[in-house]
């Protein structure tokens, strides 16, 4: 028998506050705190608020407008990262995840932001739900912010690199630019490909996270949480 799509959905909503709720530990107070993008953070940021942490914190650097009014709202001042001299964690989710913690990311076209974080950051860390964990990268297509003059350029040369971009039309990102996804590329060596994307020029971020991989990645799964 087949499950609800209501209870696959609440499964999935409890791994992501599984892995949400294993990364708690990691705060300190008066911390300055990097905080990325999307549901499995919104759990977190939710837990901020509920467990008290959302007032401990001396503030955060935030990846996007959206996660950014999540946290005003909880009363955590929103930090400018030019004005922090060191940002000792950032808690992120991503799209897909190896064991070896390289990642795609930028589902919610944040990658940019959350690229600049990630590399500020001293530490890393990685909330996802066990629906994410993959063998080979690329199942996921891999989303490449380009400046919108550069689309149709970046997108020939994404092309001859072996996967189909297809225009992520209607969304502009936080920086005023647009997303190509690139799709049916399995992708064999992130380091190299990375490397490559980023040479071309209009591309502004690839949301492949090999040079910068997470340093921990916390699983969140039915029966509790994996830390790799
Ligand atoms: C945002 O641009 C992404 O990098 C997110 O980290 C990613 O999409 C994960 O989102 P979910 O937690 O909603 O799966």
């Amino acid at each position: 028998m087949t499950k609800p799509a209501a209870a696959v959905a609440d499964a999935g909503q409890i791994k992501k506050l599984h892995a949400a709720r294993a990364s708690l530990a990691m705060l300190r107070d008066d911390m300055i705190l990097g905080i990325g993008t999307g549901s499995t953070v919104n759990a977190f940021i939710d837990l901020l608020g509920t467990d008290g942490w959302a007032s401990r914190l001396r503030g955060a650097v935030s990846s996007s407008e959206g996660s950014s009014a999540r946290l005003r709202a909880l009363g955590t001042p929103i930090l400018d990262l030019n004005e922090v001299p060191d940002l000792p964690l950032y808690i992120d989710g991503a799209d897909e995840a190896t064991r070896a913690r390289v990642l795609i990311k930028g589902g919610g076209a944040a990658l940019t932001r959350e690229k600049i974080i990630a590399a500020a950051a001293d530490r890393f860390v990685c909330i996802v739900d066990d629906s994410k964990l993959v063998e080979t990268l690329g199942r996921f297509p891999l989303p490449v912010e380009v400046i919108p003059m550069a689309r149709c350029y970046v997108a020939r040369r994404l092309a001859s690199l072996g996967g189909r971009p297809v225009w992520r039309e209607g969304t502009t990102t936080d920086n005023g630019n647009h997303i190509l996804d690139l799709h049916d590329l399995a992708i064999a060596d992130p380091m190299a490909l990375e490397a490559a994307i980023n040479q071309i020029t209009g591309v502004v971020t690839v949301g492949l996270f090999a040079a910068r991989p997470a340093d921990l990645l916390v699983i969140g799964a039915s029966g509790g949480v994996e830390f790799i």
